[in-house]
C-alpha cells in the first residue's frame, strides 16, 4: 500500500485554511493509504514560539485532526519532536542539500523578509527537515497545498542526490498530491495572501474554534468589491476577494465554483455573506465543539500522540539505521 506523510505546523490557532486545505482532504485519503500525519513542532520553532503557546498549539492541531475525523487507530498522528530520527536524518540531509538549492526557496525569502541576517539558521534549512520528515518513512505521496510544491521538489532532489551519492536506491522519490485551488483558502482581508495563523489581523482568518458570532463578524467584515456576485467563473478578474469567498462556499458545500456562480450570480454580497455565514457555522460548529472536548482533556490527546510516536518510531528507526549504514556511521 502506498504511504502518505503530511504535516501541519503548530503555530497559532488552526484556521479554516488548515481545515479545507489540508485536514479535510486527509480524512478522505485515510481509507486508501497508510497515512502518517505529523504536528511539526520542530518546524514551528524556526520562528519564535512561546513555549506554553507551542504546547497548546501542538495539542490544538492534534485535536483539529481528530475532530475533523482523522482516525488515530487507522493512521499515525504524532508530534515531530517525539521521534528523534527526524532531527538525525535532518542533519544528514543538511549535508546532502546544496546552498544553491536553498537559496532558491521562495518561502524562506518571504518569511525572512528584509532582515535575512536575523532569520534563524533553522528557517534556512527548514526544507531539509521537511525532506527528512517525508523520506524517513519512505513516503510515496505527500498531500500538500500549492505553496509547498517547491519544498516537495527539493525533497525529491535531495532523495535523488542521496541515492546517487551513495549508489543505492534508499529513498523512493515522493510524489506531491497538490489539491486544487478550490481548497486554497486566502486571507479575508487580502485575496492575494494565504489565510494564515500568523496574520497579524484576526479578521484575515476564520479559526477552527471560532464561535458563530466570531464567524459572522469576520465574514461580514471580509473585503469585497462594489459589484454584484459574478455569474460565471470568468468574472473574477481583479476580484480575488470575491473569488475567495465563493471558493470557501464551494469547498464547504462540496460544490464546484461554477455552480456557486450559477446559484448566487447577480446577488449582492450582503445576501451571499449571510448564506456563507450560515454554511460556515453549520459545517464548523460540530468540529469546533469536538475540538473543545479534546482540548478539555489534554491527557487523552497526549496519549494519542504518545502512541502515534511509538508507531512512527517503529517505521523510522530501521530507515535511520539503513541511512547510518549507507553513510558510514558505525553502530557498535
Ligand atoms: N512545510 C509544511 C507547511 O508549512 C509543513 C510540513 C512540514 C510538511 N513537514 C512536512 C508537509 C512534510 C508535508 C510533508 O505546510
Amino acid at each position: 500500500m502506498d504511504r502518505i506523510f503530511s504535516g501541519v505546523q503548530p503555530s497559532g490557532n488552526m484556521t479554516l485554511g488548515n481545515y479545507l486545505g489540508a485536514i479535510r482532504n486527509w480524512v478522505k485519503l485515510q481509507d486508501d493509504y497508510e497515512s502518517i500525519f505529523c504536528v511539526v513542532d520542530m518546524h514551528a520553532i524556526t520562528v519564535w514560539q512561546d513555549p506554553d503557546d507551542l504546547r497548546r498549539a501542538t495539542r490544538e492541531v492534534a485535536a483539529g485532526m481528530l475532530a475533523a475525523g482523522v482516525d488515530p487507530k487507522k493512521n499515525i498522528i504524532f508530534n515531530q519532536s517525539n521521534v528523534s530520527a527526524h532531527a538525525e536524518l535532518g542533519w544528514v540531509l543538511n549535508c546532502v542539500a546544496r546552498l544553491g538549492w536553498l537559496n532558491r526557496m521562495t518561502q524562506f525569502k518571504e518569511k525572512a523578509g528584509k532582515h535575512k541576517e536575523n532569520a534563524s539558521c533553522g528557517l534556512y534549512v527548514y526544507p531539509n527537515l521537511m525532506a527528512a520528515d517525508i523520506l524517513l518513512y519512505k513516503a510515496t505521496h505527500v498531500p500538500v497545498g500549492d505553496d509547498q510544491k517547491q519544498h516537495l521538489e527539493l525533497a525529491r532532489d535531495i532523495a535523488q542526490k542521496f541515492n546517487n551519492d551513495f549508489g543505492k536506491e534508499v529513498f523512493p522519490l515522493p510524489d506531491p498530491m497538490i489539491f486544487g485551488t478550490a481548497t486554497r483558502v486566502m486571507s479575508l482581508r487580502d485575496g492575494s495572501k494565504k489565510m494564515s495563523k500568523s496574520d497579524p489581523s484576526e479578521y484575515a482568518r476564520i479559526g477552527m474554534t471560532d464561535d458563530a458570532d466570531a464567524i459572522a463578524k469576520k465574514i461580514r467584515k471580509a473585503k469585497t468589491d462594489p459589484h454584484p456576485i459574478p455569474d460565471n467563473v470568468d468574472g473574477f478578474e481583479d476580484r480575488l476577494e470575491a473569488k475567495n469567498l465563493m471558493n470557501i462556499y464551494g469547498a464547504l458545500n462540496d460544490m464546484k465554483l461554477e455552480d456557486v456562480c450559477a446559484e448566487y450570480g447577480g446577488q449582492s454580497f450582503a445576501d451571499f455573506k449571510k448564506a456563507l455565514t450560515d454554511l460556515a457555522v453549520a459545517k464548523l460548529s460540530p468540529i469546533s465543539e469536538e475540538m473543545k472536548r479534546y482540548m478539555d482533556d489534554p491527557a487523552q490527546i497526549d496519549a494519542i500522540l504518545r502512541d502515534g510516536a511509538e508507531r512512527a518510531n517503529a517505521i523510522a528507526q530501521p530507515v535511520l539505521d539503513e541511512v547510518k549504514d549507507v553513510v558510514g556511521f558505525l553502530r557498535p
